[in-house]
């Protein structure tokens, strides 16, 4: 039986089938996208440049020798990430690793998100996995408080700083039946950066690793 981490090296093995040269390519954040960085070093005189998601990833895309691009350098083709959490809609929750923000702007403006987990990742309903949110610092308790209101527990990360100098609030015990819906609720609070929750924009096609192969999902 494959180990988790086996599982994830298989995935990010099988992402690398996505990317096309002459293309430039978005990088997530996480173990799982540490070994597609490993795979995509192959090509790295093949594609125009990554565009990276955080300063742990853009150490280890230089550290390899891959070419790191800014987000305005030109289209991203293909933006490859993990993520917490995905229901059957390809909807996720990410930002385990704190790179959220970063990871919903590449989202945002790649033209085709690949999401890579293993079967662990894989869930009926949202929610199991605490939602991350990014709050500007001197907003937390405020923004704790109104995400109680909203019926989660809300954890302060302690010790973590985000690449743009915020803090992270895992929130607990969400029942996340309308992602959309509460996506939007929490990033209308003042004060929150982003939240974990890509269901406004989730991912075009996630590649699932099993023990009996990779499996394919595709928004319904
Ligand atoms: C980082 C993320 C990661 O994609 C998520 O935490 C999954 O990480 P891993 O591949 O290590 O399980 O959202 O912010």
């Amino acid at each position: 039986m494959a180990s988790q981490n086996e599982l994830k090296q298989k995935v990010a093995e099988a992402a690398l089938k996505e990317i096309q040269p002459g293309t430039i390519v978005g990088v997530g954040t996480g173990s799982t996208v540490n070994y597609f960085i490993d795979y995509l070093a192959t090509m790295k005189n093949d594609i125009l440049g990554a565009v990276s998601s955080s300063k742990e990833t853009e150490k280890r895309l230089r550290d390899h020798g891959i070419p790191v691009v800014g987000t305005n350098e030109g289209p991203i083709a293909v933006y490859v990430d993990g993520a917490d959490e995905c229901n059957n809609h390809c909807q996720l929750v990410k930002g385990g690793g704190a790179a959220l923000t970063g990871e919903k702007i590449i989202a945002a403006i790649a033209k085709k998100f690949i999401c890579i987990i293993d079967e662990k990742k894989r869930v009926k309903q949202l929610g199991e996995f605490p939602l991350p949110v990014e709050v500007i610092p001197m907003a937390r308790s405020y923004v704790a408080r109104e995400l109680v209101k909203l019926g989660g527990d809300p954890v302060y990360r302690e010790g973590v700083i985000t690449d743009y100098g915020n803090q992270i609030l895992d929130v607990h015990n969400l029942q996340i039946l309308q992602p959309i819906a509460l996506e939007q609720a929490i990033n209308q609070i003042t004060g929150v950066v982003t939240n974990g929750l890509f269901a406004l924009r989730g991912a075009d096609k996630v590649l699932i690793a099993t023990q009996y192969g990779i499996e394919t999902l595709t928004p319904r």
